[in-house]
Order: C-alpha cells, then sequence, then structure tokens
C-alpha cells in the first residue's frame, strides 16, 4: 500500500489540474457562446445565425466553471500551405487572471494540433490590451493588422513562433 502511494503521491507541481468544463456549442450553449464573443469584441456583435453560421466551419467551444460561463473559444481549421489553424481564446473580464485563458489556450492549440495545424495564428482587438499581452507572452508575433471600414479598432493577427 505504501508504495503504490509513493508512486502517485505527491504530484509534480507541473501538472496543470483542468478546472474548467469546455463544451462543443450545441443548441443549449450557443447563446452563451455568442454572449462572451460580443462583450469581448464589442465592435463586431455577431447574431445568432451568424453564430450558427461560424458552428458549420470553426470548431466553437464554451467554457464553464461548474455551472458559470467563464470564456469561449474559436479554433478556425488548417488551411493554406502551411497547414495554418487560427486559434483565439476569450474569458471575461471578471474571470480573468486565474489561469483560465491558459488552460483554454492548451486546450484549444492541442485541438488545432490534432487537426493537422502545423502552425497557428491568433486574432487580437488592438484596444485589448489583455489579450495582446496574453499572446505576446505566448511567443506570438504580430504579422498583419486589418481595420474594418469606418472602424478605428484594428483587428491584429500574430502567428506563432
Ligand atoms: C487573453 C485572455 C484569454 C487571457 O485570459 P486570462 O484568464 O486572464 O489568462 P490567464 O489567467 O491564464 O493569464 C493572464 C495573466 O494572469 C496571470 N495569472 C494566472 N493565474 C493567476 C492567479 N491565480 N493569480 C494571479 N495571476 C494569475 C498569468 O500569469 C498572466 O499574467 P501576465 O499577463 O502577467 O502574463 C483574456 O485576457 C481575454 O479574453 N482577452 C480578450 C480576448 C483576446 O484578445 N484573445 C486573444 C488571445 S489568444
Amino acid at each position: 500500500m505504501i508504495n503504490q502511494l509513493t508512486l502517485v503521491w505527491p504530484m509534480p507541481l507541473s501538472v496543470a489540474m483542468p478546472r474548467l468544463r469546455i463544451e462543443p456549442v450545441g443548441d443549449a450553449t450557443l447563446e452563451d457562446w455568442r454572449h462572451v464573443h460580443n462583450v469581448i469584441i464589442p465592435s463586431d456583435p455577431l447574431s445568432t445565425d451568424e453564430v450558427r453560421e461560424r458552428v458549420g466551419r470553426n470548431h466553437l467551444e464554451v467554457a464553464y466553471l461548474g455551472d458559470v460561463l467563464v470564456g469561449c473559444t474559436t479554433v478556425r481549421p488548417p488551411a493554406g500551405d502551411a497547414a495554418t489553424a487560427t486559434v483565439i481564446v476569450r474569458v471575461l473580464p471578471a474571470h480573468r487572471r486565474n489561469g483560465y485563458g491558459e488552460e483554454l489556450y492548451e486546450t484549444e492549440v492541442a485541438h488545432a494540433r490534432t487537426s493537422g495545424a502545423r502552425a497557428i495564428e491568433t486574432v487580437v482587438l488592438a484596444s485589448n490590451a489583455d489579450g495582446l499581452r496574453f499572446a505576446l507572452s505566448h511567443e506570438f508575433v504580430e504579422v498583419s493588422r486589418y481595420l474594418p471600414p469606418e472602424d478605428e479598432d484594428p483587428f491584429i493577427t500574430l502567428r506563432l513562433q
């Protein structure tokens, strides 16, 4: 018995235990995904139909702590010669700086790699200081900016090095 215990305890500190319940978007969770997206990207609010259309072409997930809505994610599947997938994680402002962004990021990058991605990009609104800091501290570098017509807040595309 003692020998069995010594095999599993103490746990290495580097092993991160999942804390979030992360679910693919379906009828029951679509409005939660839309809520998080629209709170974080107010300049590009999506309708229910627009989210439904995205479910058809992207991997969308929504994250809960127990029953509390915490965040949502988008993974655009690998495309192009470099098999580049786009991974975007979003955590509601009230739940930031608890490690949830990291947990979502690791989950969704793993999903993208399993889907065949050989390169990873992300997209951050220039005004999103938390998002930019997160991307830059995870070894992404800016590759392009897109300013929608009549908008003042560009979308920045960053690529994982
Ligand atoms: C980017 C984003 C998802 C990060 O979410 P988050 O849950 O705050 O992320 P984490 O908690 O994992 O990490 C954020 C910071 O909190 C720190 N942190 C993590 N756990 C912590 C804890 N328990 N106590 C204190 N700080 C903590 C991290 O070290 C990190 O610090 P840093 O910014 O100095 O590097 C969030 O800011 C967001 O939704 N931004 C807008 C959307 C966006 O731009 N997404 C694109 C990025 S892919």
